[in-house]
């Protein structure tokens, strides 16, 4: 039996208020995409731990839930909790790929990882590499990418914080589409806006944000 962790609200307490919460996010995702198909997707934030990787995890489940078959990408090199937070090993994964002819064919190279969650399955990040933003601002990581699009419905990639390193910023003009993590009370307005421009200057496309570590007690029920 796999371990998870208990941020897998989605899992764990699908009928709860904020597993909701994630389902209404899945439904803002899903109608972006009305002009282009949006299958790509970047999850990132302002600085560390405002919960980018557990925002990830979430809309995956819920995509997957809802019959879409999803891969998550753990695309931060320097500090990768997609194996822990789905409870798989973490040998081989996205870093495998770049090893010199290393096939891209992803059944083949076994490093899609399956899930207890039907339709959900994770490339892990793999050996953590000593130049992260050279792999993936290159040409290889493009062609993962085109290679993961035959894999799955959506394709969702965990980052690092981008206000910190240029990994964000790199990956974020090889995807459909950037959601933008803010904790409240702890994301800085100025560092917020500071990521908008950052995104703006690589022509990213930035969806909207994700409001986290909002107080239950002041969510607003209704319309
Ligand atoms: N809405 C939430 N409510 C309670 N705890 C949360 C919430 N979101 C995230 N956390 C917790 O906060 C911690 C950091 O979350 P997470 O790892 O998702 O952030 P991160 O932005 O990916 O961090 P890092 O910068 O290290 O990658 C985790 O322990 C997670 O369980
Ligand atoms: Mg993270």
């Amino acid at each position: 039996m796999q371990k998870q962790r208990e941020d897998l609200i989605t899992v764990v307490n699908p009928k709860s208020p904020v597993s909701e919460a994630y389902r209404r996010l899945r439904t803002n995702i899903q109608f972006s995409g009305l002009d282009k198909p949006l299958r790509t997707l970047l999850m990132t934030s302002t600085g560390p731990e405002e919960g980018k990787s557990t925002t990830l995890a979430n809309l995956g489940v819920t995509l997957a839930q809802a019959g879409h078959r999803v891969v998550l990408v753990d695309c931060d090199l320097r500090r990768p909790s997609l194996q822990d937070i789905f409870g798989v090993d973490n040998a081989v994964g996205l870093t495998t790929l770049f090893i010199e002819d290393r096939s891209l064919d992803l059944q083949h190279a076994a490093v899609l990882k399956e899930t207890s969650v039907a339709n959900l399955r994770v490339l892990t990040s793999g050996q953590l590499p000593p130049n992260p933003s050279e792999l993936l601002s290159s040409q290889r990581m493009g062609k993962i990418i085109e290679s993961l699009k035959a894999q799955a419905d959506f394709i969702l990639f965990d980052s690092p914080p981008i206000l910190a390193v240029t990994d964000a910023a790199v990956l974020a003009q090889k995807v459909d589409g950037v959601v933008l993590v803010i904790s409240a009370g702890k994301t800085k307005r100025d560092h917020a806006v500071k990521a908008k421009s950052l995104l703006e200057k690589v022509n990213a496309k930035l969806l909207g944000v994700v409001l986290n570590n909002v107080r239950a007690d002041s969510t607003v029920y209704g319309y």
